[in-house]
């Protein structure tokens, strides 16, 4: 694992994105796997400025990670919503590339199906992760066992809890989403795992210098070859 640390989130940020810029520039067809939260905005503001300045997108297939099950996809908190908020709408990746999971299908086996057929066709080249304070990637949450595939998950009291300050009461916060399984993620190619802040410090230590543990999700990264973790100094003090 390479580790770098950087003074301040911006810094990080474009470090993140010049790793996905090179990936960009030396594919014919990139597939970038994106994930949401607060920690990966820095990288799409680099992302959309690099764009500004010339890096064509527009060749990009998106995978994202994951989305919460119930909500429709122009809900505030809906990832379908972050993603265009903060990407999409400034960007020039063809709808059609896009690819987020539903969270509002009909059958929620299907559409797990058929994500992973999407993930067969297009391996991914470059795997943005943020890592949650209970070790989550994706919403693969601490667990017995990891599962490989896409699947639904009920998410943990500790994640439900964390999102609720999202959300005007607790009735309204999702208990389950549809995440991508550990064997899509392991497969990329590059991986790219953001953290910032104190509160990430013990987990980003545990998940990078503990044992791989399934009630550590993070941890399995160690078993990939290229991965990056790109840190502040606040998430860095603990290694
Ligand atoms: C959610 C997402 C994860 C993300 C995590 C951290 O749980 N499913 O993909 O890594 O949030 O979010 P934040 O960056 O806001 O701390």
């Amino acid at each position: 694992m390479k580790i770098r640390v950087f003074e301040s989130e911006h810094d990080a940020g474009l470090y993140a994105a010049a790793l996905a810029e090179r990936i960009v520039q030396d594919t014919e067809h990139p597939v970038l796997g994106l994930a949401t939260g607060r920690t990966v905005l820095p990288f799409y503001e680099a992302l959309v400025r690099l764009e500004h300045c010339g890096l064509d997108l527009s060749r990009c297939i998106t995978i994202n990670l994951d989305e919460y099950i119930g909500l429709e996809a122009d809900h505030p908190q809906s990832y379908h919503r972050f993603m265009h908020e903060h990407l999409f709408h400034h960007v020039h990746i063809p709808e059609s590339q896009i690819h987020i999971p539903n969270g509002t299908a009909l059958n929620l086996d299907v559409e797990c199906a058929r994500y992973d057929e999407v993930l067969n066709r297009h391996p991914i080249d470059f795997q943005l992760l943020g890592i949650g304070v209970n070790g989550h990637v994706g919403f693969n949450e601490p667990n017995d066992l990891l599962q490989s595939k896409t699947h639904v998950v009920n998410l943990t009291p500790e994640t439900i809890t964390h999102n609720a300050k999202f959300f005007p009461d607790m009735d309204q916060v999702p208990k389950s989403a549809i995440t991508m399984g550990v064997q899509a993620i392991l497969q990329a190619k590059q991986i790219v795992l953001m953290a910032f802040g104190e509160e990430k410090a013990d987990i980003v230590a545990r998940a990078i210098h503990g044992e791989v543990r399934t009630d550590i999700p993070a941890s399995i990264l160690q078993l990939h070859r290229d991965v990056t973790i790109v840190l502040d100094e606040a998430s860095a003090r603990k290694l």
